[in-house]
């Protein structure tokens, strides 16, 4: 008698059924934009859970690990307090349930500012124990060195910058950035900034559509916009917002569904199945065979 144990993985919900698909890379990213110019943009949207991650990566490039998990799917009132544990888990959930696009898993605030050496340790843990290609941080020029120090560490790098919502506190809310003569400046000293300390890519978010076309035609890496321009290399949304999970909707999202009413709809008639006795049927209750 066999004393192997084999779980019967075919009817585990866990258990993905594996895509005939190669993993897109970091370079294959990068190098989307040739000479300045991206003939067809980058898809990108965030997703936080191993299913979710199935049901996007066959029509994504990336998947964002985004720490927008903290509203989304903690509800905290910000990302401020969202873990290096949370994005460890949810990141290796997202790379368990995808096989195409690369993944990329956002940094915590607090886990990556205060050195590169912090950083360094910070991103090597979630790059071991999640699989993902690459992590993002928020800031330009003032993540310069950090972006440098971990891209020559063999760590690849999104930078995110325009509105970075970690800085929630310091810009005041979440307003579109980039609208008076200095803030455009900055955001545009920004973007070369991490470009040319080796960031494979960068999120612009919440700018004015002006300074995203000029942003996107003067660096040589993807710009992946959020509220930015249709003129961006690529594009990211949260995907609960794109899918209408939430009933407010910022200006620059577009609702693709409206998942919200799905799901109270399905809750509501189940509840009344139940209260009734409609639910379960003879077809979903075990009975002996005959
Ligand atoms: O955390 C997140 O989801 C993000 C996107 C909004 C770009 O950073």
């Amino acid at each position: 008698m066999s004393t192997t144990f084999t779980i019967d993985t075919a009817t585990s919900r866990a258990t993905p059924t594996p895509a005939p698909m190669k993993r897109l890379t970091v370079p294959a990213i990068q190098n989307h934009k040739v000479d300045g110019q991206t003939r067809e943009p980058l898809v990108m949207l965030t997703a936080y859970t191993a299913r979710q991650a199935q049901l996007l990566d066959p029509h994504c490039d990336m998947l964002l690990v985004g720490d927008s998990l903290g509203q989304v799917i903690y509800g905290l009132p910000s990302t401020l307090a969202v873990t290096l544990d949370m994005m460890c888990a949810h990141g290796a959930a997202v790379v368990r349930g995808s096989y195409h696009s690369v993944v990329v898993v956002d940094m915590p605030f607090g886990t990556y500012e205060a050195s590169p050496a912090q950083a360094f340790a910070s991103a090597s843990r979630i790059l071991a124990e999640t699989g993902a290609a690459a992590v993002k941080l928020e800031g330009g020029q003032a993540m310069a060195e950090t972006i440098s120090f971990l891209s020559q560490r063999g760590i690849p790098v999104m930078a995110h910058i325009g509105l970075t919502p970690q800085a929630v506190n310091a810009l005041g809310g979440y307003g579109a950035r980039g609208k008076s003569e200095a803030e455009h400046a900055k955001i545009l000293a920004d973007a070369q900034a991490v470009t040319n300390a080796g960031a494979f890519a960068l999120v612009l978010e919440g700018v004015m559509e002006d300074l995203a076309d000029i942003i996107t035609d003067s660096v040589t890496i993807p710009v992946i916009g959020i509220g930015a321009s249709a003129r961006c290399d690529g594009q990211v949304l949260v995907t609960e917002d794109m899918l209408g999970m939430f009933e407010r909707t910022p200006r620059f999202v577009k609702r693709f569904d409206n998942i919200a009413e799905m799901i109270g709809n399905a809750a509501q008639r189940y509840a009344a199945d139940v209260r009734s006795r409609a639910f379960p049927t003879p077809d979903q209750v075990y009975r002996p065979k005959k």
